[in-house]
This record gives structure tokens, C-alpha cells and sequence, in this order.
């Protein structure tokens, strides 16, 4: 059976040979699913407000979300390290809002570390909550919650300075004790350097195949919805198989070929047709 991954494991991995993993889940028995896989590690995104609550972005998702979702996840994979996401407006306000969500989201999720978007801006708030006792993954590049600001959802670090301005984050966040970080939507070129530069593992998602570990969100990576976006890369083609099974079953529905005698319960009852 798989071993859950700790924190100094995930650190130690830096380097290595293997490249630790992670996807996203939101729910029970997709969680079942990812503790029987190879992967390492969960994170309970606040991409849930796209994938699980149908909003057009990540905003909107709350504490109390995040948690009802990490809850059932954790439940559902003992032996995967699960990160729970802070979403917009959780840890923005001031460090002692940023302390008491961080805490409801580890304790009352049972996750087993935190995870916020920002590089320097946020390193004050990434060194009160690990200070507070929680291990926190930092997030940089394109951030999903701060999209508005960046103009959409668009690459980031395209330019020398922009290219700069990111390696700063990433230093500022691990030095602000992030024990791993998220590299969203950046060139490989800028990538590799961030990871070659620090010395905590980097999370790659749209940021080329030389970060430490990769995530993708699983609806991208499965094939749930018709469009893909450019960084993921789709794994399977659940759309069909799943629009295909609910239109078989409305076939044999209407056919009365479903339930068949294998799908239906054959007690006979003697002198059933007297029935009043
Ligand atoms: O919420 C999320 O799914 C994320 C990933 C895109 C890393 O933050």
C-alpha cells in the first residue's frame, strides 16, 4: 500500500530522481481513486469554484468550502498528503485573519499543509502561519485568484524584468519558510532557473518538465470538458465515456431492455396477481 509523504520527504525529493505528484480532488470517491494511484499528493484547489461550484473563476470560494471539501477528500485518501487551498479573501486581509483561516483549514480539513497565492507581498503572512505551526506551499506566476490584476489568465515572467520579479518571489516565499511552491503558467527558461536557484522544491503546472514535482487539475488531465487548456495535457477521455454511458442508459430505459433479469430482484411470490 502506498506510504503518505511527509514534509521533510517532500523536501528531500528536491534533486532527486523521482518526481513527486500532484492533482487536484474535490471529493470522496475521486479521492479513493487517487489514494490507490501513485500519486502523491492532493490539493484541495479553489478550482473547485470552476470544477465543483460552476464559477467562473476561483473567487467566491469560501473558507467553509474549502473545508467541506477537504474534509471528504481526507477521508477519502489516508495515504496521501493533501493540501488544502486558501482562497481569496482568507489570508489578504491581515496576518491574524490569514493566521485563524489557515488554522480552521488544517484543523478542521485535517489537511496536512496550506496553500496561497503571492511571492514578496505575502512572504509576512507565509511566515506568521508557519510560524503558527502549519507548513505552507507557496504559489507564484499566474495566480488564479488574482487574475483580474494580471489581465487574464496569461503567462507571466515574459520579459528580463518580469523573469527578475519572479525569481525575487520565489526566494522571498522560501524565505519566508514555504516548504514548496507552485509555478503557474511561466516559460520553462524562467522555470528551470527559479528551481535551479532555491533550494525548496518547485510545483510545475504550465512551467516545463524541469520543476522538482508537477500538478494538474484533474477535470483538465481526465478530459471532463470539451476545451483542454494549452498546460494540461489530457490523460483520458472521460467526456465520452461518460456521455456515452448516460445515453446508452436512456436507450435501454426506453427499449425496456434495462433493467434486465441480472439487474432486478426475481423473488417469485405465489398468487401474486390477487393482490387487493
Ligand atoms: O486551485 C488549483 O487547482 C490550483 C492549481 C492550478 C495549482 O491552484
Amino acid at each position: 500500500m502506498k506510504k503518505k509523504v511527509t514534509v521533510p520527504e517532500i523536501i528531500a525529493s528536491k534533486g532527486g530522481e523521482r518526481v513527486m505528484t500532484m492533482i487536484t480532488c474535490y471529493d470522496y470517491t475521486n479521492a479513493k481513486l487517487v489514494d490507490e494511484s501513485n500519486i502523491d499528493m492532493i490539493l484541495v484547489g479553489d478550482s473547485m469554484g470552476m470544477t465543483m461550484l460552476g464559477y467562473p473563476g476561483t473567487v467566491g470560494v469560501t473558507v467553509d468550502d474549502i473545508i467541506y471539501h477537504t474534509k471528504t477528500v481526507v477521508k477519502g485518501a489516508p495515504n496521501t498528503f493533501v493540501v488544502g487551498d486558501m482562497p481569496f479573501g482568507s489570508y489578504n486581509t491581515d496576518v491574524t485573519d490569514a493566521i485563524r483561516n489557515a488554522n480552521r483549514i488544517f484543523a478542521e480539513g485535517g489537511c496536512d499543509c496550506v496553500k496561497l497565492e503571492g511571492g514578496k507581498d505575502m512572504a509576512p503572512v507565509i511566515r506568521a502561519i508557519v510560524k503558527a505551526g502549519i507548513p505552507v506551499c507557496a504559489h507564484i506566476g499566474l495566480t488564479p485568484q488574482t487574475a483580474s490584476m494580471l489581465g487574464g489568465f496569461k503567462v507571466q515572467g515574459k520579459s528580463f524584468e518580469a523573469a527578475q520579479q519572479l525569481l525575487d518571489d520565489a526566494r522571498a516565499v522560501e524565505e519566508a519558510g514555504a516548504f514548496m511552491v507552485v509555478l503557474e503558467g511561466i516559460p520553462k527558461m524562467v522555470a528551470d532557473v527559479i528551481t535551479e536557484k532555491i533550494s525548496i522544491p518547485t510545483i510545475g503546472i504550465g512551467a516545463g518538465a524541469g520543476c522538482d514535482m508537477q500538478v494538474l487539475v484533474a477535470q483538465d488531465m481526465l478530459g471532463m470538458n470539451a476545451w483542454v487548456p494549452k498546460l494540461a495535457k489530457k490523460y483520458a477521455d472521460l467526456r465520452t465515456i461518460i456521455l456515452d454511458a448516460y445515453n446508452e442508459f436512456v436507450k435501454e430505459s426506453n427499449e425496456r431492455s434495462f433493467p434486465d433479469v441480472d439487474h432486478q430482484y426475481n423473488t417469485v411470490i405465489e398468487g401474486i396477481e390477487n393482490l387487493k
